[in-house]
């Protein structure tokens, strides 16, 4: 097993590895000090019916008392009413400060978990056990979290950490093949952005993934650990883990959540950087690489989409301030830059 230490303004510790999940209590023991009797987990109605069991079993024998709260395994999960029904949920059970709260699920459960842990009684401390690649390689980690607001991604969110991490590389073996390579879409991300080492492993995979899969992982961890300990909250270089995701998040308000967020992800990063080719920022090289890694993955390059349409909802980004917009592009592969520009000036650089 790995453990990788994030430090930030809470400090937390990641645990990488297989079969993690039924040592749970264990890791809770040895990681979190003077914690409550209760753990409230927050799953969806699928990861509940697969782990939920499991984890439970796992808890209880270190002599916790456990409540299980699923909500439902989709996007549309992440909004207000669920929210409330998981603080009534907890006012029920009678958690307290010193209680703790465990997301076990994707991306989804992790971004709700989130928000809840840090809005509950001021804060209270939470565990991310990922379950989805996505999760591991990237929603888990860094403390972002919320819920969409009026269709639009994430608008209502804070950043407030885990005290701890267990990613437990085994649970991705139940996942459907569409949401596992979905993960792909975060992971091409991280070696587009930072890493020509990352990329070249990526390309040189065959058939055989998952034996590489725990390197890629960790490499994909690590990334973001090196990032968030610069800047957790989000003032400069953090902004490159956003490539590709301005165009992402309206394009899954363009399709109603049809296309998953890895998908988004890909096509937004392939159409921000077919721009960057004609500006002149990146070469058609780099693109056409980025493009062929992206398909290897069977992601999707490109979607038919009106560019106003998605120009307006860009308009609700976290990444305006004032008339303009900050905007992550890669220069080569393994380079990227962050750009500042006039929102009509974006507009324009939209529809080139
Ligand atoms: N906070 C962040 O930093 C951050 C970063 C990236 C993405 N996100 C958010 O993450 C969300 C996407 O996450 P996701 O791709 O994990 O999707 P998800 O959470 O919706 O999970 C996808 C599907 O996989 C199922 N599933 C999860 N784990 C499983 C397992 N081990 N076995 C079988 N089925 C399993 C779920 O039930 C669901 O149906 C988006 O809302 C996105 O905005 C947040």
């Amino acid at each position: 097993m790995e453990d990788i230490f994030v430090s930030s303004t809470n400090s937390y510790n990641i645990l990488v590895g297989e079969n993690l999940l039924k040592k749970t209590g264990y890791f809770i023991k040895q990681n979190i000090n003077n914690a409550g009797f209760n753990i409230v987990i927050i799953t969806d109605s699928l990861v509940c019916k697969i782990y939920g069991g499991v984890l439970k079993k796992s808890l209880m024998e270190f002599g916790f008392s456990v409540f299980m709260f699923a909500v439902p395994n989709k996007e549309s999960s992440k909004n207000f009413s669920c929210l409330l029904e998981i603080y009534n949920f907890l006012v029920k059970c009678g958690i307290t400060k010193k209680d703790i709260i465990i997301a076990l699920g994707g991306g989804v459960v992790c971004d709700i978990s989130g928000f809840v842990a840090c809005t509950y009684l001021r804060g209270i401390r939470y565990i991310n056990i990922p379950t989805t690649l996505l999760s591991q390689v990237d929603a888990s980690i860094g403390g972002k979290n919320g819920v969409n607001f009026g269709n639009y991604k994430n608008l209502i969110g804070t950043i407030y950490s885990p005290s701890l991490i267990i990613c437990d590389i085994f649970l991705l073996k139940t996942l459907k093949e569409k949401v596992f390579l979905s993960g792909f879409g975060e992971v091409i991300k991280y070696a587009v952005t930072f890493s020509k080492e990352l990329f070249n492993i990526l390309c040189e995979q065959n058939k055989n993934i998952y034996s590489h899969l725990k390197d890629i992982i960790i490499r994909c961890i690590k990334i973001k650990k090196n990032v968030i300990q610069i800047d957790e909250f989000e003032k400069n270089i953090r902004t490159k883990l956003n490539f590709g995701h301005t165009i992402g998040h309206a394009l899954e308000r363009y399709f109603n959540n049809s296309i998953s967020h890895g998908e988004a992800v890909c096509v937004g990063m392939c159409y921000i950087t077919e721009k960057s080719v004609k500006a002149g920022i990146t070469s058609l090289y780099s693109f056409l690489k980025l493009k062929n890694l992206i398909k290897k993955y069977n992601l999707p390059t490109a979607l038919k989409f009106n560019v106003e349409d998605i120009f307006k909802s860009v308009l609700k980004d976290k990444k305006i301030f004032g008339n303009v917009i900050r905007i992550c592009v890669v220069k080569k592969i393994g380079h990227s830059v962050i750009l500042t520009m006039p929102i009509l000036k974006f507009r324009k650089f939209l529809n080139m």
